[in-house]
């Protein structure tokens, strides 16, 4: 992962954001400017999270989409509004703007991808997935693997089972998921699909946190999905992500679409707050516990 200080997006008109929510312990100022640049409905929502990382989690995606279409659009913070649809996928509800994004958080992350274009063109849509390369699950591996055999195809089980030791193994497993994760975020499905007839197959066998690979491609109800692009990294060694989005133009290199560090004074730099202070919103946040140590 690259980090450049000031968030931009790309002359390709991509943004590819990663914010470290393990090393963000907001102070009680940067908590009450935060929460005062959500919307409403959105406050509500984020109050509703037992847990205090998931406040956060949540909470920065909710920032870094209106940096990212700050940046994209020229809108003021006070002026963009969020949907979401029917599906809850959030969108940019002010008409006239070509702007797609997708956020996702696990593990120590909070990641944004988003494509920006000349407001009259039809911009592809955008999903992203970021996991950690961990399990946690209590039982073997193998009786895991039984247990969601029914979210692989057979040539998926067949790749993930092709590797030696059980963290390849794993390995290959979560970068499966996380592929069909970016792929259902795109659509904007949710779980109500059969995950069997989304079928990966990986190209590159190893990932990178300084070069974006998007060779892996997927068949759906067994036809082979070619105008699509998956582009694949690391965030570090623990944490792979996958951005899907269908893409016309062949020969384009994606490689350099590497995610780039965000930090929290870069988020909030434009911002301009939409509700006033709320220090009794905050005092709630901040009684919940962690479920992740700090
Ligand atoms: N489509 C796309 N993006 C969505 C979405 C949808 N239907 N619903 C919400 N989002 C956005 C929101 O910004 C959300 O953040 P928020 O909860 O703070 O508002 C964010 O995506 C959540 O993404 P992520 O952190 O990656 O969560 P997830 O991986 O747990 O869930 C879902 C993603 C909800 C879209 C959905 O795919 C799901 O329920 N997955 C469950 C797991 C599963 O069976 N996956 C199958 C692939 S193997
Ligand atoms: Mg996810």
């Amino acid at each position: 992962m690259r980090s450049n200080g000031a968030m931009h997006i790309r002359s390709n008109g991509h943004a590819r954001w990663a914010f470290d929510l393990s090393s963000w312990q907001p102070s009680w100022t940067e908590l009450l400017l935060a929460t005062s640049c959500v919307q409403p409905d959105e406050k509500r929502r984020l109050a509703k999270f037992v847990f205090r990382d998931d406040v956060h989690a949540s909470l920065i995606g909710r920032l870094m989409m209106r940096r990212f279409v700050h940046l994209a659009t020229g809108l003021e913070y006070d002026r963009i509004e969020f949907d979401r649809d029917g599906k809850g996928k959030p969108f940019l509800k002010n008409p006239g703007f070509a702007v797609n994004f997708n956020v996702s958080h696990q593990g120590r992350y909070c990641v944004l991808a988003g494509l920006a274009g000349a407001s009259d063109r039809q911009l592809p849509r955008i999903g992203v997935d970021v996991m950690k390369i961990e399990y946690a699950g209590g039982r073997p591996l193998w009786d895991f693997f039984r247990l969601m055999d029914r979210n692989f195809s057979e040539e998926e089980w067949m790749y993930i089972r092709s590797h030696q030791s059980e963290s390849e193994q794993l390995e290959a497993f979560i970068r499966n998921w996380c592929l069909k994760e970016s792929y259902v975020k795109n659509v904007g499905v949710g779980i109500a699909v059969d995950l069997r007839k989304i079928s990966f197959k990986i190209g590159t066998k190893v990932l990178d946190t300084e070069k974006v690979i998007y060779d892996s491609t997927l068949r759906l109800n067994d036809e082979l999905l070619k105008d699509w692009r998956f582009e694949e990294s690391l965030i570090d060694k623990d944490h792979c992500v996958a951005v899907a989005f269908e893409h016309m133009h062949d020969g384009v290199d994606l490689s350099e679409n590497c995610f780039e560090t965000v930090g929290f004074e870069a988020l909030v730099e434009a911002h301009k707050p939409l509700l006033a202070i709320d220090e009794n919103y905050c005092e709630d946040i901040i009684s919940k516990e962690y479920k992740t140590k700090k």
